[in-house]
């Protein structure tokens, strides 16, 4: 069974669809890329899978269970995690707290045991603060470990949020536009960090307009255009789809 499966999903924003009757599904384990021009309906699509949106009709089912209009919270919990296609990290706070902040929602130790700095919150902050580092290292940030936010380049704060969002423990991770505004080099790091993601058992949809990074590393592309789904298959079968070709690769992409 799949892990998230949408089906005819739609939203409207005064009579326009922004999108329109989209159906797909995605496997445990793989990377699925969705493309498409600006304003293709990418970002209202990840906000409808997160619950930040509700869908006009359709519905939607994740990690086993039927998962339409639920909030945020709920879905997060049930295993969603996402980064933004603006950066939305905290400049005023050190870089290991901007991760911490990731784990807050698996780790709730209620409000008497935060008031009474009991002992077993001090161990679960040490432990909390240890898995931030780990997880820094993961991303390729180790070396802003002890940084302010403020310090770390752009191209380190994207992968900062990358790491913020696995300290939920997501089972799917959502990336709106990870390598927006990097260099060759800095995209392909990313791109291998993505890579590594499926394998330590996190499944990946990725918006990017980078199309050698998702022809890549993507198993599966969705394409969409004017809020409905054109096509959707292997890199190989997207870059041969006709459809494709003359609505959006044939237009620069
Ligand atoms: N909250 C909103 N209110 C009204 N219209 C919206 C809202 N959010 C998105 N839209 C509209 O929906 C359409 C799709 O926008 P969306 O941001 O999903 O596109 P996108 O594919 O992510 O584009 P980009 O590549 O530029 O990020 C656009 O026409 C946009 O103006
Ligand atoms: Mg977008």
């Amino acid at each position: 069974m799949s892990l998230l499966a949408v089906s005819h999903l739609t939203r409207e924003f005064g009579g326009v669809k922004a999108v329109d009757d989209v159906s797909f599904q995605i496997e445990a384990g793989t990377i699925h890329a969705v493309i498409g021009p600006n304003g293709a309906g990418k970002t209202t699509l990840f906000n409808l899978i997160t619950g930040v949106y509700t869908p006009s009709s359709g519905t939607m089912r994740f990690a086993g269970t039927e998962a339409n209009h639920q909030p945020p919270e709920r879905l997060a919990r049930l295993g969603m995690s996402r980064t933004f296609q603006n950066l939305q990290i905290c400049m005023n706070m050190s870089a290991i707290a901007n991760v911490m902040v990731g784990a807050h929602l698996r780790l709730n130790h209620g409000l008497f045991a935060g008031m009474f700095h009991l002992p077993t919150l001090r161990r679960a902050d040490r432990a909390c603060r240890e898995e931030a580092a780990e997880l820094m290292r993961f991303v390729g940030v180790g070396a802003y470990i002890d940084a302010h936010a403020s310090e770390m380049p752009y191209g380190a704060l994207k992968r900062l949020e990358i790491a913020r969002s696995l300290a939920a423990k997501p089972k799917l991770l959502l990336l709106d536009e990870p390598a927006a505004g990097l260099n060759d080099s800095e995209t392909h790091e990313v791109d291998a960090l993505i890579q590594k993601l499926p394998p330590a058992g996190v499944t990946v949809v990725l918006v990017e307009h980078d199309m050698k990074l998702v022809m890549n590393i993507s198993d599966r592309i969705l394409v969409l255009n004017y809020g409905r789904r054109l096509a959707e298959g292997t890199p190989r079968e997207i870059r041969e789809n006709p459809d494709v070709i003359a609505a959006y690769l044939g237009t620069g992409g």
